[in-house]
């Protein structure tokens, strides 16, 4: 990893240099005459995946579907929401005797604060259009307190894979989807949100370098279970919205599923949720290189442990 670190400086000069160019406003992207189209689907199949469900019909999958696009946003809020004091923690360790970095990761923060701005922008809107009370799993605050107990290596690593993740939730499935028709506003903000998360990719990858480089063997080892004790806690926060979406859908459809339908709707969902919040993050080539170098021995591990998150 010393190799890398030589050319953090321009690394960090270069994800300044590409963050100032993109720098949106959440004005720009939702509200005024951008509304959401309760017409359309909100995220692709690929993410969403309804249409194999035998139980509903094609209104019953439009309004499941929706209903997954406000948990993404409850579900990116509340991730932004342990994103930014990490970075805030981690950029006491640069100071001012680097300052192109502390510079950086600052406003790396900041464009995390402004994506917590946007994705409740749009939960606000959602709520004013949808008809009917959606659920989010909760206290975000005490589920991000939970996750920021852990190592930081942990901590980082599960950052960096949502960060690699995001990107496949717009290049992989919206960027060149033409066989969808999915609402325009909601498209937007997987494609702003991509956009700023590409620098991100890069600087969470010096803070995993740096704060490794600082570590001793043990402690990686201690970070790097940390990060698969967090894939678990992850993986049971998914599996609860899994069940509110089944209550929201009730609420929305006026339906009382029977067991066999509940069922059925939670294997499709539940699979839905491991590939779209863990699966695309964990098995990404980006990620998994970043993981291999901080930890050989336990790629395997991971490899292991991505299978139960894949298609
Ligand atoms: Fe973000
Ligand atoms: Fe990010």
């Amino acid at each position: 990893m010393t190799a890398t670190l030589i050319n953090s400086t321009q690394s960090y000069e270069q994800a300044l240099h590409r963050a100032a160019k993109v720098n949106w406003r959440v004005e720009d992207i939702i509200g005024e005459e951008k509304r959401l189209d309760f017409t359309k689907r909100f995220l692709p199949e690929v993410l969403a995946r309804v249409n194999d469900i035998q139980c509903l019909n094609e209104r019953e999958k439009l309004l499941l579907n929706q209903i997954r696009g406000n948990s993404y946003l409850h579900i990116f809020g509340l991730v932004e929401e342990f994103i930014v004091p990490c970075v805030i923690n981690h950029v006491k360790t640069t100071g001012l005797a680097d300052i192109t970095a502390t510079q950086a990761l600052l406003h790396f923060a900041e464009e995390e604060s402004k994506h917590i701005r946007l994705f409740r922008r749009f939960a606000e809107e959602f709520k004013l259009g949808f008809g009917s009370r959606c659920e989010g799993i909760g206290p975000v605050q005490d589920i991000a307190n939970a996750v920021l107990q852990h190592h930081p290596l942990g901590v980082v690593l599960i950052i960096l894979y949502i960060e690699w993740m995001t990107q496949y939730h717009y290049l992989a499935s919206v960027r060149d989807n033409y066989s969808e028709s999915l609402d325009p506003q909601f498209c937007s903000l997987l494609r702003h949100h991509w956009l700023e998360e590409a620098q991100h990719t890069t600087l969470d990858t010096l803070m995993v370098e740096q704060l490794v480089a600082t570590l001793d063997q043990t402690e990686v080892v201690a970070g790097v279970a940390d990060f698969f004790k967090l894939i678990e806690f992850i993986n049971g926060g998914m599996m609860a919205q899994v069940q509110l979406d089944l209550a929201s859908l009730s609420r929305a459809t006026g339906r009382q599923f029977t067991d066999a339908e509940k069922q059925e709707i939670q294997a499709v969902q539940e699979k839905a949720y491991r590939w779209t919040f863990i699966g695309s993050g964990i098995t990404h080539a980006e990620f998994v290189k970043t993981f291999g170098q901080v930890a050989p021995t336990e790629q395997s591990q991971l490899a292991e442990v991505a299978q139960a998150y894949c298609h």
